[in-house]
C-alpha cells in the first residue's frame, strides 16, 4: 500500500479529533499499517464556520458526491450524524467499495445490520466502535476478547451528557440547565440533546450493545427507556441523604431464549462501583458464563477519546486491507435465530 486515502464526513466536535490525531499520531500510524495515512476530503455544512483544528481550505466541501464518489478515497469516516440522508452516503461509500468507520449510534441502532450486511456482500468493512461508550473500545472487547463466551448481561453507564449532569447536580448543587448548556459547550451532547437526556442515546448504545452481546437483532423500539429530565435536585439530595445516588442506567440482560433491555435512572449505594463513575465517564459491566463478571471503564464523550476509538477502527480496516480479509469483521454480529427479544 503507497497511503490510505480518507474522506471525512463532518468535522465538528469528533471530526476535528479525528483530523488531530491523524496529524499528530502519524509515526504511530505508520508503525502500525506501514504508510501514510491523509485526509483527502472533508464534508461540512458550512465552509465558512470556524474550526477547532486547522485545515486547508481546499480539503472542505459541501458536496457529498466529491467524498463518497472519490475514486481515490478508501475509507470513509463519517461523523456528521443524522440518519436516513446518512444511511444512503454510506450506502453509495459500500457500493463503491470503499471502507466505513462511523460513530453514529443513531444510524447504527436502526440501520446498523442493513448496514453491515451490505458492506459484508461488497467485501468492505464496516466499523462502529466509536459509536457506543466514546474512548472505551467495549465492541472489540464483546467480538474478539469475549468471543468464546455466552453473555449473560450486561449493565452500565453508556451516556456521558447524563452522567455529568447527574454528577455536577449531585456534588456541587448545580441547576440541571447550566449543566446541560456545560456538556454541550464541552461537546459531550448530541447536536439535538433531547437523546441524551431522554435516555435514547443509551437506549440506542444499549441495543447496539445487546445485539453484538447476545448475537441477536434487538430493535430499538423493544428497549424500555426513561431519562432524567424530570430529575429534581431536591430528588438528587433525599437519595445522598441516605447514602445513595442517582446513575442513568441501562441493563440487557438475557432470560433464557429472551433477552430484556431497558434504560431509566436508579439509585445506587455509594458502595455500588458504578456510584463511582463521575462526569462524562462510562462503565459497562459485562457478566459471561465462564469469565464471569468484566468491567469496561473509561471515558464516554468528547472530542479526542471518541477520536481514538475512529481512528483506531481506521487502523483495523488497514490491517484487514494487508490481510485481505475486509468484510469479514468479528465486530459483524452473527445472528443466533432462536433467541428473541422479550417482547416477541
Ligand atoms: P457535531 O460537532 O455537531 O459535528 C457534526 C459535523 O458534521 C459538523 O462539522 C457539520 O458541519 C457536519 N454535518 C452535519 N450534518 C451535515 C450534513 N447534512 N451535510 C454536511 N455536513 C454535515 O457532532 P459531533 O459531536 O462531532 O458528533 C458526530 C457524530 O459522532 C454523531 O453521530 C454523534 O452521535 C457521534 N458521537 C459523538 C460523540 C461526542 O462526544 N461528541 C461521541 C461518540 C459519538 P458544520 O460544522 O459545517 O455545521
Ligand atoms: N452524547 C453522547 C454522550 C456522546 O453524552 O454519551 C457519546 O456517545
Amino acid at each position: 500500500m503507497n497511503g490510505i486515502s480518507i474522506g471525512l464526513l463532518g468535522l465538528g466536535t469528533v471530526g476535528s479529533g479525528v483530523v488531530k490525531i491523524i496529524k499528530n499520531h502519524q509515526d504511530k500510524l505508520m508503525h502500525q499499517v506501514g504508510c501514510p495515512v491523509s485526509i483527502k476530503k472533508i464534508l461540512v455544512k458550512d465552509v465558512h464556520k470556524q474550526r477547532a483544528v486547522e485545515v486547508d481550505s481546499s480539503l472542505v466541501t459541501t458536496d457529498p458526491d466529491e467524498v463518497i464518489n472519490d475514486a481515490d478515497i478508501d475509507v470513509i469516516i463519517e461523523v456528521m450524524g443524522g440518519v436516513e440522508e446518512t444511511k444512503e452516503y454510506l450506502l453509495t461509500a459500500l457500493k463503491n467499495r470503499k471502507h466505513v468507520v462511523t460513530a453514529n449510534k443513531d444510524l447504527m441502532a436502526v440501520y446498523g445490520p442493513e448496514l453491515l450486511a451490505v458492506a459484508s456482500q461488497y467485501g468492505c468493512d464496516l466499523f462502529y466502535e466509536a459509536s457506543v461508550a466514546g474512548g472505551i473500545p467495549i465492541l472489540r472487547g464483546l467480538a474478539d476478547g469475549l468471543s468464546s463466551d455466552r453473555i449473560t448481561k450486561m449493565m452500565g453507564i453508556v451516556n456521558g451528557t447524563t452522567n455529568f449532569i447527574l454528577t455536577k447536580m449531585s456534588q456541587q448543587g448545580l441547576a440541571y440547565e447550566d449543566v446541560l448548556k456545560e456538556a454541550q459547550e464541552l461537546g459531550y451532547a448530541e447536536s439535538d440533546p433531547t437523546a441524551d437526556v431522554e435516555g435514547l442515546d443509551a437506549a440506542r448504545k444499549m441495543a447496539i450493545l445487546s445485539t453484538l452481546g447476545f448475537s441477536m437483532n434487538i430493535d430499538l423500539d423493544d428497549v424500555k427507556v426513561k431519562g432524567i429530565s424530570s430529575i429534581t435536585e431536591e430528588d438528587l439530595a433525599y437519595g445522598k441523604q441516605f447514602g445513595y445516588c442517582m446513575k442513568l442506567i441501562g441493563i440487557a440482560e438475557r432470560d433464557g431464549e429472551k433477552v430484556e433491555v431497558s434504560v431509566q435512572p436508579t439509585l445506587l449505594a455509594k458502595s455500588h462501583p458504578l456510584a463511582s463513575v463521575q462526569d462524562e465517564y462510562n462503565a459497562v459491566y459485562v457478566y459471561g458464563e465462564a469469565v464471569g463478571e468484566t468491567m469496561f471503564y473509561g471515558p464516554g464523550a468528547g472530542s479526542m477519546p471518541t477520536a481514538t476509538a475512529v481512528v483506531s477502527d481506521v487502523v483495523g480496516v488497514m490491517k484487514n486491507m494487508r490481510l485481505g480479509v475486509n468484510g469479514k469483521s468479528a465486530v459483524t454480529p452473527q445472528y443466533d435465530k432462536k433467541l428473541k427479544s422479550a417482547d416477541e
